[in-house]
């Protein structure tokens, strides 16, 4: 941990792969090694599918530096909203973290900024880490816009946060064109685009802000993650494609 730094999350997005059975398998691999002093000083959060929360959750119970997490939900307590699932449900099967904001909900999906900050502020209500997710196209980075573009998409989900939550925060940079791309953000890319976020925390948050972890993703491997681990305000990782093998994930966890 760099000094006066905060204490670092990586964190591992598997998306829409793996069968119940392979993800118990990932987890039981990722268990062996992950004692409490491989994984050092850092956190790790896993984002299973949602079929597969309760199997890793199992694998990781009562592990002091481990979490698992939701990478989707509906921003409601309960009701008519077929085929969604509730926060209540995923705390249910031990999730304690949720995403919001991925890109690929965003550009895929289709949710709109409105979305991503009422699931947001809903899931921080419920008691839920929530790693918020931002970060600009190719388009948007080459027309200049990358200011602009994460000034947005911070302002709108940070605009209504409840009060307390401001702990279970976390912030992840993703360039849209980093990630699944193998095209990971240079040095000079990610300082920058981090120190933007960092400015735009504190201001939005005033010094609280100072303690919101930002963590950087898109095409994290296990080879460029100790230098971005080493940057100014890059305080974690969200790995996705690397994290899905565990001697891969566990070298990034480590590195
Ligand atoms: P990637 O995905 O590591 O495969 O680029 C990162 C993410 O989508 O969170």
């Amino acid at each position: 941990m760099k000094e006066g730094g905060l204490r670092k999350i990586v964190a591992a997005n598997w998306k829409m792969y793996k069968t119940r059975g392979e993800a118990e398998k990932t987890a039981s691999e990722l268990r062996v090694s992950m004692t409490e002093e491989t994984a050092g000083g850092r956190r790790v959060v896993i984002f299973p599918s949602f079929t597969n929360i309760a199997a890793v959750a199992g694998v990781f119970a009562g592990h002091p530096s481990v979490s698992v997490g939701a990478q989707n939900f509906y921003p409601a307590v309960e009701g008519a909203f077929t085929g969604e699932t509730s926060l209540n449900m995923l705390r249910d099967l031990g999730a304690t973290w949720a995403l919001t904001g991925h890109s690929e909900r965003r550009h895929i999906l289709g949710e709109t900024d409105e979305l991503v900050a009422r699931k947001t502020a809903f899931a921080l209500q419920e008691g839920f880490s929530v790693m918020l997710c931002i970060g600009e196209t190719l388009a948007q980075r080459e027309a200049g816009e990358l200011d602009k573009v994460l000034s947005r998409q911070t302002e709108s989900a940070l605009a209504a946060l409840p009060p307390d939550s401001l702990g279970r925060l976390a912030i992840a940079y993703e360039p849209v064109w980093a990630i699944g791309t193998g095209k990971v953000a240079g040095p000079t890319e990610a300082l920058e685009a981090h120190a933007a976020v960092r400015a735009l925390v504190l201001k939005l948050l005033g010094d609280a802000g100072r303690s919101v972890p930002i963590l950087y993703g898109g095409s994290v491997k296990p080879d460029n993650a100790a230098t971005l681990l080493e940057l100014d305000n890059v305080d974690g990782l969200l790995v996705g494609g690397a994290s899905l093998n565990s001697q891969s994930f566990l070298q990034i966890v480590n590195a």
